[in-house]
């Protein structure tokens, strides 16, 4: 398909269809739906027109505002799901179309897992679908007469399939133009990896069945195949953008996206001060802001109190909110609790995921209960309290694509301690002297993921805690950083400048 060049387009109005599998507050399991929620409206003050397109789960279909069918009944997805379009507002406003597909979504709970924790069978008909609507916008007889979208961006695996079907499929998608297309990679761990069998099912041809094409590792790959049919590829790091093209963090990926390197860029994820502030944060027990902390104090004891931990103010307590995964380290917190708590310190821990890890925290809190608190669980008010009441916040990861709640405990001035990796190498300065000196500093690294790294670090934060105007320096600094969405939504605006068709008016 080759785009029609015209006229130059007015930046200022273009059209970007942001699909995405998740979306904060109707639907979360991490980072990927707040950042659904906040990159569209700042690309919008950015002079784009973004509108969201969701699956229909109950959660998005409940949570949209005036929601009303758009065209004809969808027929022919892969998988063969009746379903049909709609479009709503979001709470913020934010338009949203929604593939409204019972048989496919219309599931409680988790929006990729089924209730033995397992993934859906059907996933990948299910994103597939996601991915084909999305096309459909695309098509001659576009799914929206009224809207055609200059730039289709997906999120992640389960969008994969966006620039292949376009790419492939030109006697469905083709066009009165064909749309940039770009995908971002959230997590390169979750590839979306299916069987061989299901080409056809998936509106697949079987030529595409290649290395230069929707093939991996003997199966149909989904982000595989993102990443070698979409114009343009990013991540949410710039430090992830070069990890992600090595073998210790490509997960397979590495050698495509060295070869794809030019249309590779790491554009680091923002934070939405509308909702992470303490100044403003209705979750937490009193507010604060870098000028005056003194609330800082009441939501520590608000947190100890909480988690049933001795009422210290002079206790360092350092707090973990997370998915508990592999890749997010916390074994090493495992490890390392009990020399931190023999230096005085307390742990509080909010996350849900392995067994093996929750069932490790719970111990923990059991043999230690005045200095360790858990709650295994999915709790976004406990979140904040958390992150106002905590002294230090911990990520520890083995990788980190580019992780928020560090970012969030900047703005709480609860100072970050993480493993120098992905998004959190570029987000937190650690404290050596030189930076503590010169006043850069927000927060403490270790390099290599071992117990041993990570209690140093642990140690030089319980040391400076302890002289207390020097911590009071780094906070006001971690505070005052300004990880804001402008800066990012300004440099996806140039990327889809660059991929967008030149049209006619
Ligand atoms: P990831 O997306 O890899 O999980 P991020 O740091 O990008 O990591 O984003 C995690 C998001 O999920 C943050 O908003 C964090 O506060 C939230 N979160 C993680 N676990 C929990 C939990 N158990 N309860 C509430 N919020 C959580
Ligand atoms: C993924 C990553 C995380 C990132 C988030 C949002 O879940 O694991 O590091 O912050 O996506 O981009």
């Amino acid at each position: 398909m080759s785009k029609t060049k015209k006229k130059p387009k007015d930046p200022a109005s273009m059209r970007v269809l942001f699909v995405t599998p998740e979306c904060y507050p109707l639907v979360k399991t991490g980072g990927l739906a707040d950042v659904s929620a906040a990159l569209p409206p700042a690309l919008n003050r950015a002079g784009a027109e973004v509108r969201l397109l969701l699956p229909g789960y109950p959660a998005v279909l409940n949570g949209l505002t005036d929601l009303q069918p758009v065209g004809n009944p969808l027929t022919d997805l892969p998988g063969g799901a009746p379903a049909t379009l709609r479009i709503g507002r979001m709470p913020d406003g934010v338009l949203a179309y929604v593939l409204d597909a019972p048989a496919l979504y219309d599931r409680p709970g988790n929006p990729y897992l089924g209730p033995d924790g397992k993934d859906w069978p059907d996933n990948a008909e299910r994103f597939a679908a996601l991915s084909w609507c999305a096309a459909g916008f695309a098509a001659e007889d576009g799914l929206d007469p009224w809207w055609r979208p200059e730039v289709l961006h997906g999120h992640d695996w389960q969008t994969g399939l966006i620039p292949a079907y376009l790419e492939l499929r030109p006697d469905r998608f083709a066009g009165p133009f064909r749309p940039g297309t770009v995908t971002t990679i959230h997590n390169i761990a979750y590839q979306g990896l299916f069987g061989a069998w299901m080409m056809s099912d998936l509106g697949l041809p079987s030529a595409a069945f290649r290395i230069d094409g929707v093939e991996y590792y003997g199966g149909v790959g989904f982000l595989k195949a993102g990443c070698f049919y979409s114009d343009r590829l990013t991540t949410v790091s710039p430090t992830y953008a070069h990890e992600i093209q090595t073998a210790e963090h490509g997960s397979g990926l590495e050698g495509l996206l060295a070869t794809r390197a030019e249309a590779l860029t790491g554009i680091l994820n923002g934070v939405d001060y509308d909702i992470w502030d303490p100044a403003i944060d209705p979750h937490i027990a009193a507010r604060y802001g870098a000028a005056d902390l003194g609330g800082k104090d009441l939501c520590k004891a608000d947190l100890q109190a909480t988690f049933g931990l001795d009422r210290r103010a002079d206790a360092p307590l350092a707090a973990v909110v997370s998915r508990l995964t592999g890749h997010k380290g916390l074994d090493l917190v495992l490890e390392a609790a009990s020399q931190w708590i023999a230096w005085g310190g307390q742990l509080a821990v909010l996350g849900s995921g392995e067994p093996a890890l929750e069932a490790g925290f719970r111990h923990l809190a059991t043999w230690f209960p005045k200095s360790v608190g858990v709650r295994i669980g999915y709790d976004e008010a406990l979140s904040h309290r958390i992150q106002a009441g905590a002294d230090l916040f911990l990520v520890p990861s083995r990788s980190e694509p580019c992780g928020l709640t560090q970012m969030y405990a900047l703005k709480y001035g609860t100072l970050p301690l993480v493993r120098r990796t992905g998004g959190l190498a570029d987000t937190i300065v650690d404290a050596n002297p030189a930076a503590v000196n010169d006043g850069s500093a927000t927060g403490f690294q270790f390099v290599n993921a071992n117990v041993q790294e990570l209690t140093w670090a642990l140690r030089r934060a319980a040391a400076l805690y302890r002289k207390p105007e020097r911590w009071h320096v780094l906070q006001q600094h971690a505070m005052t950083r300004d990880f804001g969405w402008h800066g990012p939504a300004e440099e996806y605006m140039e990327l889809y400048r660059a991929v967008a068709p030149v049209l006619v008016g």
